[in-house]
């Protein structure tokens, strides 16, 4: 991949940068769980933007096919998501990924405090993070943008469903499926602040 392609030279600073801030929270993660024997997420996923969605959403959005449109002006070329257990999990996990070094904070978004209009939720970081490589700015150190995506596995499991629905065009009955499906996000949002009280129940009892 190396030197070709939209990323060109940059796409190994990439992997470096995505492999940094997993290391990170796996080691919060590991330590979190010595400390107080349980998980502080459930699990974690992360991916570079394959090059032909990166593409896509260069069209998309007019932009020129370039590494600078890709890795300066779009945000998620860098993608991580943290699914944790419990809504204050997500919470926990945001307060450390703001500590961790070489990361700033550019822009959040809590779609769990206010969903979407679809239902919609989910806790968005965007980070800007330092890296001894060259950037597509021409840089040294360079910066690179992350997205984080934290959310419950309930809410995941809605995403899921939502987006293998949204890129299925050929629906029949559209509007009754938008409805349900809202009306799905909100029953799990409501389960998970069950969850989140039962857990804390269960707690005080021990
Ligand atoms: P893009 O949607 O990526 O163009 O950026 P944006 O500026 O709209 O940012 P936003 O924070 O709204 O969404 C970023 C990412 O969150 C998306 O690429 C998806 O991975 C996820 N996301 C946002 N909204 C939805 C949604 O309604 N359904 C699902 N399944 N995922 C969503
Ligand atoms: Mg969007």
């Amino acid at each position: 991949m190396t030197g070709n392609g939209l990323y060109g030279p940059y796409y190994d600073a990439m992997t470096h940068i995505m492999t940094y801030m997993t290391e990170q929270i796996e080691a919060y993660g590991k330590a979190y769980e010595a400390e107080k024997g349980e998980k502080l997420y459930e699990h974690l996923e992360y991916r570079i933007k394959s090059e032909d969605s990166m593409t896509e959403k260069l069209d998309r959005q007019n932009l020129e096919k370039t590494a600078y449109n890709a890795l300066r002006v779009i945000t998620d070329s860098i993608g991580i998501r943290i699914v944790c257990l419990f809504i204050d999990d997500v919470y926990e996990n945001i307060r450390r990924i703001k500590s961790l070094p070489r990361c700033r904070v550019i822009l959040e978004k809590d779609y769990i405090q206010q969903a979407k209009p679809n239902g919609y939720r989910s806790y968005h970081m965007i980070l800007d993070v330092e890296t001894e490589e060259a950037d597509a700015e021409g840089n040294t150190p360079g910066h690179y943008y992350a997205e984080i995506q934290l959310r419950t596995i309930a809410m995941d499991t809605w995403a899921a469903l939502e987006h293998e629905l949204k890129y299925k065009k050929k629906i029949a009955n559209q509007e009754l499926i938008i409805q349900e499906l809202r009306r799905c996000a909100n029953e799990l949002a409501a389960c998970d602040v069950s969850m989140q009280t039962l857990k804390r129940i269960i707690r005080e009892g021990e």
